[in-house]
């Protein structure tokens, strides 16, 4: 039995379920959703606007803060809380993911991912112990392996390969770990693959981690994939360990991953989007931009009781966006992470009253309109 998270309340009617994952600076409720602070901030938000919004637990990034401004600069600074002035969770990923998707002329080896910067070219070995390294250094609450995440077009021989040296990697990360204080986060790789997904799950939970992610999806494969892979990998997971799904998603993707049974999620989405002027709503999505809200003095949705919409009209965050204003991205992030966390609190409740089959129902009928 894991002491660091405990399922609260199972749905009676699907597999969501709610819970309470313990962590050093705080308890968190799941599903959760956690916004993405990829360099040691989450874009256009001071933290205490993080808090105002209802963030619970953000993500930094271990690729990003090795290269800049350098982990052991971060640790000297009295680590990643800190130096951002975040006293809530963090969760780090291993750069195994940010390694393949950002860096130059990069060369896989058993050892591990040899590469260049993105910012300077500089040539770099980012290895299952230095990621468990910067990691330790960084401080974060929850830290994952260092994985290998294939293409989405891989072909399954690739994939089969691929993921023996994640489930490889994942045991070297283990062994490396040497603070006691963190938890660490196992990823299951395997492509496409539904029998691949549960061998590389298999053998993670041969290894024991303290919560199990799937890693490789929403990397520009079909959503039914995406579906496919969380069902298959679903009856294997442990119940009594937190299931964490990487770099997903829309609001529709989490409504579907909290029905499969999982319970925390990260995305750029909600503070990428806002920062080109689309906004989540719960009538759908809104382009900020469009003149049809020139001179409209509503908020951006009615139903949200965030700051942004208890204070602004949709006239003046159309204003400051066509004006190139940096209050536009800081507002819209506002709204939208808020929206996003309102959301998850809004799972949350239906799940403990058993109607989360109801909700996911009802969730997509609202969200038909769209404006581009
Ligand atoms: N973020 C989104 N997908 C992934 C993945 O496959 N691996 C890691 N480490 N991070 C991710
Ligand atoms: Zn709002």
């Amino acid at each position: 039995m894991a002491q660091h998270f405990h399922v609260l309340h199972q749905d009676a009617g699907c597999r969501a379920r709610t819970g309470l994952l313990r962590t050093p600076h705080g308890d968190i409720p799941t599903p959760i959703f956690m916004p993405v602070g990829t360099a040691a901030t989450v874009k256009a938000m001071r933290p205490e606007n993080l808090v105002e919004a209802g963030a619970r637990i953000i993500l930094a990034n271990t690729y990003h803060l090795y290269l800049r401004p350098g982990h052991r600069l971060v640790e000297q600074m009295g680590g990643l809380h800190r130096f951002m002035a975040w006293d809530r969770p963090i969760l780090t990923d291993s750069g195994g993911f940010q390694v393949f998707s950002l860096a130059e002329l990069r060369t896989i080896t058993e050892e591990g991912v040899s590469f260049r910067s993105h910012i300077d070219g500089s040539r770099h070995l980012l290895t299952p112990e230095l990621s468990i390294a910067i990691q330790q250094a960084l401080g974060a609450d929850v830290i994952m392996c260092f994985d290998e995440c294939p293409p989405a077009e891989a072909e399954r021989s690739y994939v089969e390969r691929s993921l023996a040296l994640t489930t490889r990697w994942a045991a070297r990360s283990k062994a490396a770990l040497s603070r006691r204080d963190q938890l660490l986060f196992g990823i299951v790789q395997g492509g496409r693959f539904p029998e691949l997904r549960r061998r590389s799950l298999e053998e993670l939970r041969e290894i024991g981690f303290d919560g199990y992610a799937l890693g490789g999806l929403s990397v520009g494969e079909e959503k039914a994939v995406m579906h496919e892979v969380m069902d298959a990998c679903s009856d294997l997971l442990p119940t009594d360990h937190p299931r964490y799904i990487m770099g997903i998603g829309t609001p529709e993707d989490l409504v579907e991953a909290v029905w499969h049974g999982y319970d925390m999620f990260d995305c750029v989405m909600p503070t990428r989007n806002a920062r080109n002027g689309m906004l989540f709503s719960s009538q759908g999505r809104i382009n900020i931009k469009r003149k049809e809200y020139e001179a409209d003095q509503g908020p951006i949705d009615p139903a949200c009781g965030c700051y942004v919409c208890r204070t602004y009209s949709r006239a003046y965050l159309r204003h400051l966006f066509r004006s190139g204003e940096i209050l536009a991205s800081m507002l819209n992030t506002h709204h939208n992470i808020a929206w996003y966390l309102n959301l998850m609190e809004r799972i949350r409740a239906a799940i403990a009253s058993n109607s989360f089959a109801a909700f996911r129902q009802s969730f997509y009928h609202q969200q038909t309109r769209t404006s581009e």
